[in-house]
C-alpha cells in the first residue's frame, strides 16, 4: 500500500537550537525524516529538486557562516536492531537518527565492548562514519562493518563496507569524493562480548588506578572517559562549541625533527611513518587560549575549542579561526585544517597556504 509521507517541509526555521555552536542562523526550508521510505518521497518534491541541500545530524560538527539558502534534511531515523550474535560477538544495525551516546550506553550496559572509549561524543549515529569519530585511542572503524546510504541523485540505497568508506584520521570518503552525495540511513557495528579494555591513551589508566580500579571493565572505562571529557570540554548546552575546531596536523618525520630542534617540548604521537602533533599545543603557544574576538573565543581550558560566548556570528568564528591558522602557519610552518564542517559561502579556512598538512 502507498502510505502518505510522514514529513512536512517547513519554511524559515531557526537553526540556533539545531547545532551546538548555537549561532543565529536560519534555514529557508527544513524537513525531518523518520522513515527511510520518506527519503524517496522527499525526492519527489519540487523543493528537493530546486534547492541546495544539507543533511544534518545533531549539529555538533557544523559551523553555519550565514543563513542556509536551501533545504536542511534532519535525519531522525531511529532503532537499534540485533542482526546476529554468537557467544563472542553481536552485530547491531542502528538507525542514523539514534543519539550516538545512547548507542554507547546501550552497548556498555550490556557488557558489549568496542564503543566505551567513544563515550559522550555528541551527535547522531549517522554522522559517526563521516569523520570516523575517535577518542581515547579508538576510532569508529574498529567496530564498523557497513553502512546503508541513499544516493541523493539516483535514490538508490547503497551499502558501503569498511574498505569502501576509506576511513582515516577524522576522514572518510564522505568528506572527499562523496561529500554531500548520500544520506546515511543505518550503520552496522560488530561488538565484542568478551571485551578487552583499551587504556593506551593519555592518563586513562592513571585515572582508573587513582580511583582504586586496577582491573577495569568497559563500564569503568566509559565512566573514566566521561569524567575526563566533562573536566576539559565545555558543555555545548551551556557554551556553544563544536569540539575540536581543527584536526591535529600530521607532518613528516623530517618536519617534526626540524620543529623539535627549535621547540624541544613539542608533544607528539606516532602516526605510521609520520608524526601527529596536538593543534591545541600549537595554538596555545601562540597565546590564543582564553582570548576572544568579540563573542567568538578560544576556550580557557582547551586551546583547540572555539566557543560562542553568546552573540558570535559564523563570520566572527571564521575570523578568529583564520587568525589562529595564520599565526600557527607563520610561527611553526604548519597548516591547520578545520575539522568542523563549514556550511554556506566560501570556506576561507580550507587548506592552501603554508607547509605541513592535516589528516
Ligand atoms: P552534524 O554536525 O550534524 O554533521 C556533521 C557532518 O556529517 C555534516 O557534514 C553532515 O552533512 C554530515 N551528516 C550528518 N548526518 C548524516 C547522515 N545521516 N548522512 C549523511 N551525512 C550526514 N568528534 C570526534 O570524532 N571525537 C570527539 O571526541 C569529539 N568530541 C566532541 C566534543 C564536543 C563538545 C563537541 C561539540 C563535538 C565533538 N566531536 C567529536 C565532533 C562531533 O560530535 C562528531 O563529529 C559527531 O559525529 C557529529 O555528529 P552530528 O550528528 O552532530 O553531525
Ligand atoms: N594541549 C595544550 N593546550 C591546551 C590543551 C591541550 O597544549 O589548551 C596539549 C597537551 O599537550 C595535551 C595535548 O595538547 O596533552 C592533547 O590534548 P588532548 O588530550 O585534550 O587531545 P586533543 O588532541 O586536543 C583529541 C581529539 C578529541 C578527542 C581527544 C581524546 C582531535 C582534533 N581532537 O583532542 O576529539 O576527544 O583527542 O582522544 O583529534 C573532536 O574531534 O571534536 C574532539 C574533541
Amino acid at each position: 500500500m502507498n502510505t502518505p509521507p510522514q514529513f512536512e517541509i517547513l519554511k524559515k526555521i531557526s537553526l540556533k537550537p539545531c547545532h551546538t555552536f548555537q549561532l543565529d542562523a536560519s534555514a529557508e526550508y527544513w524537513v525531518e525524516l523518520h522513515q527511510p521510505d520518506d527519503i524517496l518521497k522527499l525526492m519527489d518534491t519540487p523543493v528537493f529538486h530546486r534547492e541546495n541541500r544539507f543533511v544534518l545530524g545533531g549539529g555538533s560538527n557544523v559551523l553555519f557562516t550565514q543563513d542556509f539558502p536551501g533545504l536542511i534534511i534532519k535525519n531522525s531515523i531511529s532503532g537499534i536492531e540485533i542482526i546476529s550474535e554468537n557467544h563472542r560477538h553481536v552485530v547491531l544495525r542502528t538507525g542514523a537518527g539514534v543519539v550516538w551516546d545512547d548507542l554507547v550506553k546501550y552497548a556498555v550496559g550490556r557488557g558489549w565492548g568496542g564503543l566505551e572509549n567513544l563515550s559522550m561524543i555528541p551527535g547522531l549515529t549517522g554522522a559517526a562514519p563521516i569523520q570516523n569519530i575517535g577518542a581515547y585511542g579508538v576510532e569508529l572503524e574498529s567496530t564498523f562493518i557497513s553502512l546503508d546510504a541513499v544516493h541523493l541523485k539516483s535514490g538508490i540505497t547503497e551499502s558501503f563496507d569498511r574498505d569502501m568508506c576509506r576511513f582515516g584520521y577524522r576522514d572518510s570518503i564522505f568528506k572527499r569524493t562523496h561529500k554531500g552525495t548520500h544520506l546515511i540511513t543505518h550503520i552496522t557495528l560488530k561488538l565484542n562480548k568478551s571485551p578487552e579494555v583499551n587504556l593506551n591513551y593519555g592518563n586513562l589508566k592513571e585515572i582508573l588506578v587513582s580511583e582504586g580500579i586496577n582491573h577495569p571493565d568497559i563500564r569503568d572505562v566509559s565512566m573514566a572517559v566521561r569524567k575526563i571529557r566533562a573536566s576539559k570540554l565545555p558543555d555545548p548546552a551551556i557554551t556553544g562549541n563544536a569540539g575540536s575546531f581543527f584536526k591535529n596536523p600530521v607532518i613528516s618525520a623530517e618536519q617534526f625533527d626540524s620543529l623539535r630542534s627549535i621547540h624541544s617540548d613539542i608533544p607528539s604521537y606516532p602516526a605510521g611513518n609520520r608524526v601527529k602533533i596536538p593543534a591545541a599545543w600549537l595554538i596555545d603557544q601562540c597565546g590564543f587560549r582564553g582570548k576572544r574576538l568579540g563573542d567568538a573565543g578560544v576556550h580557557e581550558r582547551h586551546a583547540l575549542i572555539l566557543v560562542n560566548h553568546g552573540k558570535a556570528t559564523g563570520s566572527d568564528l571564521i575570523g578568529l579561526a583564520s587568525a589562529i591558522q595564520q599565526e600557527v602557519s607563520e610561527r611553526f610552518g604548519v597548516t591547520l585544517e578545520p575539522e568542523v564542517n563549514i556550511v554556506g559561502g566560501d570556506n576561507p579556512l580550507s587548506a592552501g597556504s603554508g607547509s605541513g598538512s592535516g589528516s
